[in-house]
């Protein structure tokens, strides 16, 4: 029978023998578990964290710079951060396959990681954002993505690292407490999921910088929207996805021929089965009008009211 306290002062302790004076590396994905564990990390060892910050262009508007500025600018995090966009970009130009696209940003995330830390010496430790339902089941967080990959190809065959996971005991709502008793910010700490694969997957077929730009954009307005409605905490996850075909519209008096948009909001506990979240109708008139207004190159704007199953969340 613990408190978060309790939690956190036992964890700084533990984490303070084993590593003693060593170095240890984070791969930080922007998301509630790795962040926490950068946080926790640094208030028990310090200067002896560092930690990779992969920024592969498919993030969320302001979503990296968010990140550095809560972990660097108020914590004081020493974090390497990788401007990846365009590897990721090349590697996928031409690529329409769902599966292909995910295998590759996966892979390239890999990549990523292990060229920048193959360029630190002495690193003893991997840190990482594991929860116990990872432990349990394989987990959807991208830095999860590392943990099958610790021993990792790109870093001298005798390095490898020993593994520290500080929240491999706590479920989701936990790590999101102990954040909170960190003094990390709402946004980072009640961050709905994301998919590792970003808006790769949600810009339907091939990514393209312009499509990455609507996506990112119109996902932008319906956030605020949601928020300014006070829903953000209500609607488990929600987000805007770009299929990619283009439909005839009316602007001024001018014929449109342009990009439909997709608004997705589901509620879940999980997202093994999810239920349609039945934004009011005002709420919805307001995210349309804005999208249309506000992000060049779409006219026509659709709710998603399938469930999974049949649907999936994602569209991809
Ligand atoms: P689906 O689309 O399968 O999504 O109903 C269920 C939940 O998982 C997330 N998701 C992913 N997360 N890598 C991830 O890390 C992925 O490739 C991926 N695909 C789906 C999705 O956002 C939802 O929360």
């Amino acid at each position: 029978n613990w408190s978060m306290d309790d939690f956190i002062d036992l964890q700084i302790q533990h984490i303070r023998e084993e590593v003693g004076d060593k170095k240890v590396l984070l791969g930080l994905s922007g998301g509630v578990d790795s962040s926490v564990v950068g946080v926790l990390l640094h208030k028990a060892i310090g200067k002896q964290l560092t930690s990779i910050f992969v920024d592969h262009g498919l993030l969320r508007k302001n979503e990296a710079d968010q990140v550095m500025d809560s972990l660097v600018g108020k914590f004081g995090l020493n974090i390497i951060k990788v401007d990846a966009q365009d590897r990721f970009l090349s590697k996928l130009k031409g690529v329409t396959d769902p599966e292909k696209k995910r295998k590759i940003i996966g892979n390239e995330f890999i990549q990523v990681f292990n060229d920048e830390a193959s360029k630190l010496h002495g690193i003893d430790f991997l840190a990482q954002g594991t929860l116990y339902t990872d432990v349990v089941e394989s987990g959807t967080d991208t830095a999860q993505t590392i943990k099958s990959h610790h021993n990792v190809g790109g870093l001298p065959e005798d390095m490898t690292f020993k593994l520290i996971e500080p929240l491999n005991t706590l479920f989701k709502d936990e790590a999101r407490a102990i954040g909170e008793k960190l003094g990390m910010p709402e946004a980072l700490v009640w961050r709905q999921p994301f998919p590792g694969p970003g808006l790769g997957i949600r810009v339907l077929g091939e990514v393209t910088p312009e499509k990455l730009r609507i996506v990112r954009d119109s996902d932008w307005v319906l956030r605020d929207e949601i928020a300014k409605a006070g829903l953000d905490r209500d609607i488990w996850q929600y987000f805007t996805v770009l299929p990619g075909f283009k439909s005839v519209g009316v602007m001024g008096d001018g014929r449109t021929y342009d990009y439909t948009i997709a608004i997705r909001g589901v509620n879940s506990v999980d997202g093994m089965t999810a239920d349609f979240a039945r934004i009011p109708w005002d709420v919805l008139q307001n995210i349309s009008t804005r999208i249309v207004n506000e992000v060049d190159g779409i006219n026509r704007v659709v709710y998603d009211i399938t469930s999974k199953p049949p649907a999936t969340i994602e569209w991809e």
